[in-house]
């Protein structure tokens, strides 16, 4: 379960989730694609732009996510879709490593 901080919310123990790994979670409304590239934590909206699919039950090909429905791919730190059928770039949200785990920041009216 979250813990929320004002505006940063942890998520997970960074060891958690391992390199070239991705995991769904859920903050209040907000669906998130957690991603591990390179050690790097990265996060994103987990709803595809293109149409209703779940990308955390996709891949992490590196820093690209596909998506499970019609393999529509996305770079993960930027958001920008790189293969068709996805357009439309994803929303991307700040992530840092505190000392107690993973925390992403969403933005205070979404939050
Ligand atoms: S729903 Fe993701 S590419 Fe179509």
């Amino acid at each position: 379960m979250p813990i929320r901080d004002g505006t940063w919310t942890r998520l997970f123990p960074a060891e958690d989730l391992a390199p070239g790994m991705m995991v769904g979670v859920e903050v209040g409304e907000h669906k998130l694609a957690i991603c591990n590239v390179r050690g790097t934590f990265h996060a994103t909206q987990n709803v595809c732009t293109h149409a209703f699919a779940i990308l955390s039950d996709g891949w992490l090909d590196d820093d690209i996510i596909e998506c499970p429905l019609h393999g529509g791919r996305f770079e993960v730190e930027t958001g920008r879709a790189v293969r068709e059928p996805a357009e439309e770039q994803l929303i991307i949200y700040p992530v840092r490593v505190a000392a107690d785990g993973v925390e992403v920041l969403l933005p205070e009216d979404e939050a």
